[in-house]
């Protein structure tokens, strides 16, 4: 049997941050309970084509799973833990925002199996967070906090923020000096992206607005490393970093180009050298599960160029890198057969080190990630 993840969507947020660009819709709690029983008709239609699979982690992402009823939640892992071959289920992660986390809904993830909780904290600053449409405040955070370690979740992560509007350098480390003496097993530190179409984009664009330069965002960065790496949370990956132990298997999982299976609004999944993304509107959505077919808008084959393309650029952003030997069972091929005269650039240029059996990043080429990822893609 093959090993498979699951991505379950929630679409459902308390409002719109400034700065978010995923599928998530504020003010439609009266929809949830009509999406959720669409989501369990398109698990139904996949349950033979998951029959040979074993399900290994499953995230359920947003969107905000928290703002739902923790009732879905439930009822939503009983049906694939009854429908799918869950045996070697290793790890289910549920993200979730402060101010919508409570007491009894914990219990309910923890009878779930939910075995590891994502808060969104993005700053213990209240001013910042308002800057940037967050919903909570640092107080709302703490609550939740202690909420979850006292209903037993051993596994927290928390996401934090940098590069936001009027955020000093002192503010970043004030925050993460604050969230590592909290503890938490692992914690995600993400540069603010400005994504097109989003209110922040538009009020940077029309000057209402200031981001720290890139020399500041990286300062913020590069402090975050060192105060993290100091106070015992090791870096696998360009924004992630966990004590001994905490990585996320389901990230790991998607960064080494494993198959997984994406339910709800706007899902991706990559299954068979076959990437495929379903609706992202409701109508879409709900129209093909009207008519018993599968919710798929778009697909794509990815064709062996693209494969391994693909797997550098994800086996990259993990610290550890890309195994030569894992790369070359996966096709056959040593790695410096495909791309022995990028990799030689970048390893004189000092942005790779690639002595022993694997290939990865100098401090230096985490900074400018991008510029080798363009010349890995197939032209
Ligand atoms: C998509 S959200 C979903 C979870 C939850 N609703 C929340 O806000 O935490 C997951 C995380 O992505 C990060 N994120 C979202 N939009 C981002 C952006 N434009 N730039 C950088 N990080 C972003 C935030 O840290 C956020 O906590
Ligand atoms: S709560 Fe999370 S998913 Fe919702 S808008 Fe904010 S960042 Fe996006």
């Amino acid at each position: 049997m093959k090993d498979l993840a699951i991505y379950i969507h929630i679409p459902f947020c308390s409002s719109k941050c400034y700065y978010c660009d995923f599928i998530s819709f504020p003010g439609m709690e009266d929809r949830m309970d009509e999406y959720m029983n669409y989501m369990m008709k398109e698990m139904d239609l996949y349950r033979e084509v998951l029959s040979g699979y074993n399900i290994r982690t499953i995230f359920i992402g947003g969107g905000t799973p928290s703002h739902i009823d923790g009732r879905h939640i439930y009822n939503v892992l009983e049906y694939i833990h009854s429908n799918f071959n869950c045996n070697g289920l290793e790890e289910i992660t549920m993200e979730s925002n402060p101010e919508s986390l409570d007491e009894e809904k914990l219990n309910i993830y923890a009878q779930a199996g939910i075995d590891r909780i994502s808060i969104g904290l993005q700053s213990l600053d209240d001013g910042l967070l308002k800057g940037i449409g967050r919903c909570h405040n640092a107080k709302d955070f703490y609550r939740a906090y202690d909420l979850v370690r006292k209903v037993g979740f051993e596994d927290v992560n928390l996401d934090l923020m940098f590069g936001l509007p009027n955020q000093s350098l002192r503010d970043c480390r004030d925050t993460l000096e604050e969230a590592i003496s909290l503890d938490s097993e692992h914690i995600s530190l993400y540069s603010l992206i400005l994504e097109e179409g989003t209110p922040m984009d538009r009020w940077y664009e029309d000057g209402r607005i200031e981001l720290p330069d890139d020399e500041l965002e990286r300062d913020m960065y590069h402090m975050g490393q060192e105060l993290l790496r100091t106070r015992g949370y090791h870096q696998y990956e360009i924004s992630n970093f966990c004590k001994e132990g905490f990585e996320c298997k389901h990230n790991l999982y998607y960064w080494k180009l494993k198959p997984y299976i994406g339910f709800g609004l706007s899902a991706h999944s990559n299954m068979d050298s076959r990437r495929f993304w379903n609706y992202s509107s409701f109508e879409g959505y709900y129209n093909s599960l009207d008519k018993g077919s599968f919710p798929i808008e778009g697909e794509e084959h990815i064709d062996t160029e693209l494969e391994m393309a693909e797997y550098m650029i994800m086996g990259l952003r993990m610290i550890k890198g890309i195994d030569r030997n894992e790369f070359h069972n996966r096709f056959h091929i040593d790695v410096e057969d495909i791309y022995g005269a990028v990799l030689e650039e970048y390893e004189s240029r000092g942005l790779l080190d690639m002595d022993g059996g694997s290939i990865r990043f100098t401090p230096r080429g985490l900074d400018l990630s991008n510029l080798v990822y363009v010349d890995l893609l197939p032209e």
